[in-house]
């Protein structure tokens, strides 16, 4: 099959297409046969190398977590998805696997798409729709009429953690820069802040939920922002995260917290059942097609991405 692979860690130009065996797939697994994919800022890391240590350098490696497809085969224990199914997903490997014409990945990955939903689209869904989710409803435990502070509203997850947020009816305070206003008061109502003319850090008001998408701020330097009670929640694991969670234990019930997605078919389920009702909007940002993946990277690494970014296989 065809794939975008990578045979050492590098800058955006290291993407080689080659032709590479189609996985095999386990008992709990599903095939799919990928039309799109999405990149995250994760898939720069991994390119990068800064994941070695964890998931080592058995090149030709095939980055890519964020898919959408048709199933093609199914393992024997699979009781969810059959052949033919429209599915998108984000994928359990390591390095994902995603950026070729067949991806495997674990049952509880995957959610079906409905024919009123756009399946090319889907693939911008899963990673950063579950991380929003999850670290809002899951972590910051967000209520009617929290005053919520998102940092990097304007990009892949902030932009589903601003619509999200405005489903639970929450009082939204969006920050990022004054090119993305007119784009960010589409997604919801907003109280809109241009971080490159305000300073977050003296802003006179407090948060029941500070949810840094950026990762330029971090517990100690945001507390004053949180009311007692209340949650700074980041989606960077930080080396310093101990020492913040210490910290926080002086700090009148002021809480730290790092968010890592979950794979969870029932919470992509119910995202996509939000995209089919209308409810929650995909916004994409640019689509590259699979052999200029490279570009795509290079993009996203700049940093101002406004929503997402697509990679279309065909
Ligand atoms: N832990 C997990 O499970 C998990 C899951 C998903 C993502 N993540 C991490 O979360 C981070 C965000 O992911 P993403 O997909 O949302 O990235 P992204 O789409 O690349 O985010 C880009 C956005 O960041 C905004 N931004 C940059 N500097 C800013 C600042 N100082 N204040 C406000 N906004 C700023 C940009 O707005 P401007 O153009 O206005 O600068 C742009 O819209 C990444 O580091 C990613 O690796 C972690």
């Amino acid at each position: 099959m065809r794939a975008a692979i990578i045979n050492k860690f590098g800058a955006p130009d290291v993407f080689d297409m080659d032709d590479i065996p189609e996985p095999s797939i386990g008992e709990q697994e599903l095939l799919i046969e990928v039309v799109t994919g999405s990149v995250n800022p994760v898939d720069y890391k991994q390119r990068k190398g800064n994941h070695k240590f964890i998931f080592g350098s058995g090149f030709p490696i095939v980055l890519g977590y964020d898919v959408a497809g048709i199933v093609v085969a199914t393992g024997r224990n699979v009781r969810q998805f059959k052949a033919g199914d429209r599915v998108c997903g984000v994928l359990s490997n390591k390095y994902g696997g995603g950026l070729a014409e067949y991806a495997k990945g674990a049952e509880k990955c995957f959610a079906r798409v409905p024919e009123n939903v756009d399946l090319y689209r889907s693939a911008a869904l899963p990673l950063a729709g579950l991380t929003a989710l999850q670290a809002l409803r899951d972590k910051a435990k967000i209520k009617k009429n929290n005053k919520v502070l998102i940092l990097g509203a304007a990009g892949g997850v902030g932009t589903f953690a601003t619509q999200i947020a405005s489903f639970f009816k929450a009082e939204i305070y969006a920050v990022a820069s004054e090119r993305h206003r007119s784009f960010i008061n589409r997604l919801a109502k907003v109280n809109f802040i241009d971080y490159t003319q305000t300073n977050i850090l003296r802003l006179g008001q407090k948060f029941n939920i500070v949810f840094d998408t950026v990762g330029k701020y971090d517990f100690l330097k945001v507390r004053h922002l949180l009311m007692p009670g209340s949650i700074y929640i980041n989606t960077l694991p930080r080396p310093k995260i101990l020492a913040h969670k210490f910290v926080s234990l002086f700090t009148r019930g002021k809480k730290v917290k790092t968010l890592l997605m979950k794979h969870d078919r029932e919470d992509l389920e119910m995202l996509v059942r939000w995209v089919a009702d209308g409810k929650l909007k995909i916004f994409i940002d640019k689509e590259f097609p699979l052999d200029k993946v490279g570009d795509a990277h290079r993009y996203i690494e700049e940093g101002h991405t406004e929503g997402k970014i697509l990679i279309r296989y065909k």
